[in-house]
């Protein structure tokens, strides 16, 4: 098999639709020649319809990230599949309603704490469940949105990345001397079922459509997703704790 994930066993989290970041990362990953095991969460058998469109079947294991027991089986599943990893995406972030739409000073903690749960906390979770299958040369990524900023209606979920854009420097801190790497690629908006559940949404798309240098399609998952099997590849071997930017240049302006 060639291509430039040849012979790479990939476990990848958050297909949903078949609009998921993540969709089209396992798509891009198997055209270029990498072994794809999936996880889902929820609606299992839905995750199973969307993986029918995949190039190649690919296995779906269940895994809610805040599901300790879940979590400490998923080695095990996955070596069902593969004899082990050689890279890990996390494709997954959740706040309930209140903490998301400008509700910044009135979300409860409760709230809060499962939007960090799910789309920080669980960076680690995963990373560290999966370990034992993983070897020098491993990569995991995750996808963020950049948390540099305070944007008008991200709120704590803001925070959630900011927290887990951290997390990805501490990971790289912690399992740099196994060779492993962690980085992050920060997406520009896109119209997925994680982005229309945030009220306020289109502001992004509007400032997007308007400034981003390179121009911006709200409808092309494509280049976040080559970022990703990139940073997953052997091709950014001395690269950790790293955030590429897939967001048309919108982060290099200023006010
Ligand atoms: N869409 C955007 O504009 C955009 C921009 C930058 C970054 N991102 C990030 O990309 C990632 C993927 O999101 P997406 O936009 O493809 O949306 P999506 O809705 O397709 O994917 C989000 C996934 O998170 C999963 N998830 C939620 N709670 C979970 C849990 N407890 N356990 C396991 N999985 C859980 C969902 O099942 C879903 O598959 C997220 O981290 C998101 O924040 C999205």
């Amino acid at each position: 098999m060639s291509g430039l994930l040849a012979g790479k066993r990939l476990l990848i989290t958050g297909i949903i639709t078949d609009a998921s970041i993540a969709f089209s990362v396992a798509k891009l990953a198997q055209e270029n020649g990498a072994t794809v095991v999936l996880t889902g969460y929820g609606r299992l058998s839905l995750v199973e319809r969307i993986a029918k469109r995949l190039p190649e079947p690919a296995p779906v294991i269940e895994l809610d990230v805040t599901n300790a027991e879940q979590l400490a089986g998923i080695a095990d599943k996955v070596r069902e599949h593969v004899d082990g990893l050689d890279g890990i995406v996390h494709s997954i972030g959740f706040a309930p309603q209140s903490c998301l739409g400008g509700g910044f000073l009135d979300a409860p903690w409760e709230d809060v704490a499962t939007a960090v749960q799910v789309s920080t906390y669980s960076y680690k979770s995963l990373a560290t469940a999966c370990l034992p299958l993983m070897g020098r040369g491993g990569s995991i990524v995750g996808l963020t949105f950049d948390a540099t900023k305070a944007w008008p209606v991200y709120d704590w979920m803001g925070v959630a990345k900011a927290g887990l854009e951290s997390a990805s420097r501490y990971l790289a801190l912690h399992l740099g001397k196994q060779g492993i790497r962690s980085n992050l690629v920060s997406a520009g908006p896109l119209r997925t079922m994680a982005a229309k559940s945030i009220p306020g949404f289109e502001q992004f798309e509007t400032a997007w459509s308007e400034r981003a240098p390179l121009g911006w399609d709200l409808v092309d998952q494509e280049p976040a997703a080559r970022a990703v099997c990139a940073l997953l590849s052997d091709w950014f071997p001395a690269t950790t704790g790293e955030i590429v930017h897939v967001d048309g240049g919108y982060h290099a302006l200023g006010a």
